[in-house]
């Protein structure tokens, strides 16, 4: 059995690549330097798995679609906010409240409908600051977007509640949260619009809702994908899976595929450079990577492929929220003991599913370049924030955005994924 073990992880190690860092960046006589660093060796968005297959019979815990509200599919949940801003018939300088802390593919799409982006302050526990929000609304203010961030329902009921007393439409961004309630409320009972984003919980590479109880206009015909595309995409989630040991069973059927493909390439005489890109159906983790920051208004009409609108019905939704809950809590446990580490919320309440941990490390740019290089894996929310908002906006944001890390704590994490994560950061902490 481990001879097995062994070989596994040797060949999924042997389909890990690495990539430039567009983070730790430094200056050698004037010329910005970028770094190679090893792909993660632990996904840091869940990938597909046998273990997490199938439950048809299972009762679903609470999730964002039980609302039954009616749906539009969307690529990504970015486009999921440009369907909200058209139904809302948004006109030119309409002004849209978003929170300082953000990621750039929420603003892309306010600019991209002609609206004007105005950034609010955000409590250092991640809730909306109505008082900041009360300040900055003014009549041109047609819609507020407040985050439950990393799977915490934050005071959205409180943000609710301002909308309706300004008459304000309130788009509830759902993206890191899909599953849970709290004080009875199922995610996603708030807002007018709710932005769904599949990719965060789930093993796949696009997808996503716009949710409302009552759409403004008649729902839009979104586009599906080509059957080549959708076939493709499947591929590339099984490759992305062997990449991190899982599906294993399924590796000499990948292999045999690339060779004949590469085959077929060749001989139709188009080996150009992107194309001899072969051996993989996508480039997977790049995709990722790039996907974080990418926004192409033309996907907008756009449906995710058929595999990656049905795996999120199909796979085990209790095994997923039992999962992140207790990874969730072991890792905190981990996290409050080691040094430079403070928590940014501190509980775990009952219903809630977290999305991934957010942990505050004092003076992070000192050990950033060691986390990279040891393939932590991790996402830098709000890394990088809209160039024209001022910085002195929010002085959470400022700080939280280059001292947070969001560590993974998805269901395809081992104990022993959680062990090597915590004591990598550990010896990178303490050590230095
Ligand atoms: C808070 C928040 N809202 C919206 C989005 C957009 O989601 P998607 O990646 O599905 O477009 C993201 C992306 O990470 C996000 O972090």
């Amino acid at each position: 059995m481990k001879i097995l073990e062994k070989y596994i992880a040797q060949y999924a190690a042997s389909r890990r690549g690495s990539f430039v860092s567009q983070t730790t960046t430094g200056e050698v006589n004037g010329k910005t330097v970028y770094i190679h660093i090893p792909e993660a060796v632990i996904p840091v968005f869940p990938v597909l798995s046998f273990a997490s297959l199938f439950s048809f019979f299972d009762t679903k815990p609470e999730n964002v679609l039980d609302h039954n509200y009616a749906r539009i599919p969307v690529f990504a949940a970015r486009y999921a906010i440009a369907h909200a801003l058209k139904q809302m018939n948004i006109s030119p300088g309409d002004e849209i409240l978003l929170p300082a802390y953000h990621c750039t593919v929420m603003v892309a799409p306010i600019l991209k409908m002609a609206g004007k982006a105005v950034f609010y302050k955000i409590a250092p526990n991640l809730d909306a600051d109505l008082l900041d929000i009360r300040e900055k609304i003014t009549p041109n203010t047609k819609a507020i977007i407040a985050v439950n961030y990393c799977g915490f329902i934050q005071n959205m009921a409180e943000v609710h509640a301002l909308c309706k007393e300004k008459n304000i439409k309130l788009i509830e961004d759902c993206a890191h949260s899909f599953f849970g309630q709290k004080n009875g409320v199922t995610v996603g009972g708030f807002g007018d619009y709710i932005l769904v984003s599949s990719r965060k919980f789930f093993p796949v590479e696009e997808g996503g809702y716009l949710l409302a109880p009552h759409f403004g206009q008649t729902l839009p015909e979104q586009k599906s994908q080509t059957l080549l595309k959708s076939t493709k995409s499947f591929l590339a989630l099984i490759e992305r899976s062997l990449k991190f040991g899982k599906l294993w069973l399924l590796a000499p059927l990948i292999e045999l595929l690339n060779i004949l493909i590469k085959f077929a390439k060749r001989l139709r005489k188009k080996n150009t450079a992107a194309q001899n890109h072969a051996d993989s159906f996508s480039s997977g983790q790049d995709i990722c990577q790039e996907g974080e920051n990418y926004y192409d208004h033309s996907l907008m009409d756009k449906k995710p492929v058929f595999v990656d609108s049905l795996l999120p019905t199909l796979l085990n939704s209790t095994k997923i929220t039992k999962s992140r809950r207790k990874n969730y809590l072991w890792l905190s446990e981990q996290f409050r003991g080691i040094k430079h580490c403070r928590l940014i919320i501190e509980d775990l309440p009952e219903g809630i599913v977290p999305f991934m941990l957010p942990v505050y490390i004092e003076n992070l740019k000192e050990y950033f370049p060691a986390f990279e290089t040891a393939a932590i894996p991790m996402q830098r929310f709000a890394q990088f924030l809209w160039p024209d908002m001022k910085a002195d906006i929010c002085p959470v944001t400022a700080d939280y955005s280059k001292n947070v890390i969001l560590f993974p704590c998805h269901q395809e994490l081992s104990q022993q994924d959680m062990l090597w994560l915590a004591s990598t950061v550990r010896n990178i902490l303490e050590q230095a």
